[in-house]
């Protein structure tokens, strides 16, 4: 099957097409689980400063003995942390973890705080942007976007900000494909790059991924994450166990036009 392996983001950068996702790995998981998705070809590693696990990510990518230009590494301001001094000092720990010199993409985790889902945080978001923005001319980022954003949380960042973001990272998955914001991101050329893509496992158990799963004689992991292939977004599947880590990548299923368009109007109530 035929299918994009990388995109071009609106900057220029090309970002490879599939990450392996870290939340929710611990440190030691994650070193482990970057070696061996390194080892089978993985090209882009996914994690935040929230997940505390960015040390574990740096020593695995070390570990694996890729080239650093060779691998595309994303991570993210936490939520938590609005403002242009914070955002400076909290991408500084980043690279301390990391130990790396420069960073490939760099996100706002969220609009607002874990804790204030909704608050109104504009101002901090336009500060930390304009924070990344500074990050970005310097050549210590080479990407900057958000995460979680809709368009009310977007839309101050294009109209206060001089950088427009080239990617927002976003929940999706068959049933929550969050059509408003993407067409909204489409349009404005924003790549949407989606994480939890199996619904962080859930996914695997719905009745319509169970059957095209018997239909075309594969997993529902790979029904999930060729779901999003053939919608062309940058997929993050998360997995600490290596046979899924390279299935995750390389059990890719042919879904059909009219199937993609079952897939895509479903929706889980
Ligand atoms: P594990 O890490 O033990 O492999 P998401 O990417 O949507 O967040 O989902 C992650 C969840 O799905 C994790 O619980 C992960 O478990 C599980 N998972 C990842 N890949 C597969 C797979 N190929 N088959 C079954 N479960 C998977």
């Amino acid at each position: 099957m035929n299918y994009k392996k990388e995109f071009t983001l609106n900057n220029g950068v090309v970002i490879p097409h599939l990450a392996l996702g870290t939340w929710q790995m611990s440190k030691d998981e994650a070193y482990k689980s970057v070696v061996c998705a390194i080892e089978n070809g993985y090209k882009l590693i996914d994690t935040a400063l929230a997940y505390d696990n960015e040390d574990g990510v740096g020593k695995g990518i070390k570990a694996s003995g890729i080239k650093r230009e060779d691998i595309f590494v994303t991570s993210k301001l936490p939520a938590e942390i609005k403002g242009y001094k914070e955002t400076l000092k909290a991408f500084e720990t980043t690279m301390d973890n990391l130990k790396m010199d420069y960073l490939d993409l760099y996100l706002i985790h969220a609009p607002w705080p874990w804790e204030e889902i909704g608050k109104d945080c504009t101002s901090g978001n336009i500060e930390s942007f304009l924070a990344m923005e500074e990050l970005y001319k310097k050549g210590l980022i080479r990407a900057i976007g958000v995460s979680n954003f809709e368009k009310q949380h977007l839309d101050p960042i294009l109209e206060n900000c001089n950088v427009v973001p080239a990617v927002d990272q976003i929940s999706y998955y068959i049933g929550h494909n969050q059509k408003e914001t993407t067409s909204y991101l489409d349009k404005l050329g924003i790549l949407t790059e989606a994480y939890s893509p199996l619904g962080t496992g859930r996914t695997l158990k719905q009745e319509i991924v169970l059957d095209m799963a018997k239909k075309y004689n594969t997993t529902p992991a790979s029904i999930c994450i060729s779901f999003c292939i053939k919608n062309e977004r940058v997929v993050l599947p998360k997995s600490t166990h290596p046979e899924r880590i390279k299935s995750n990548l390389n059990d890719i299923t042919d879904i059909s036009k009219e199937d993609m368009q079952i897939l895509n109007a479903f929706e889980i109530k």
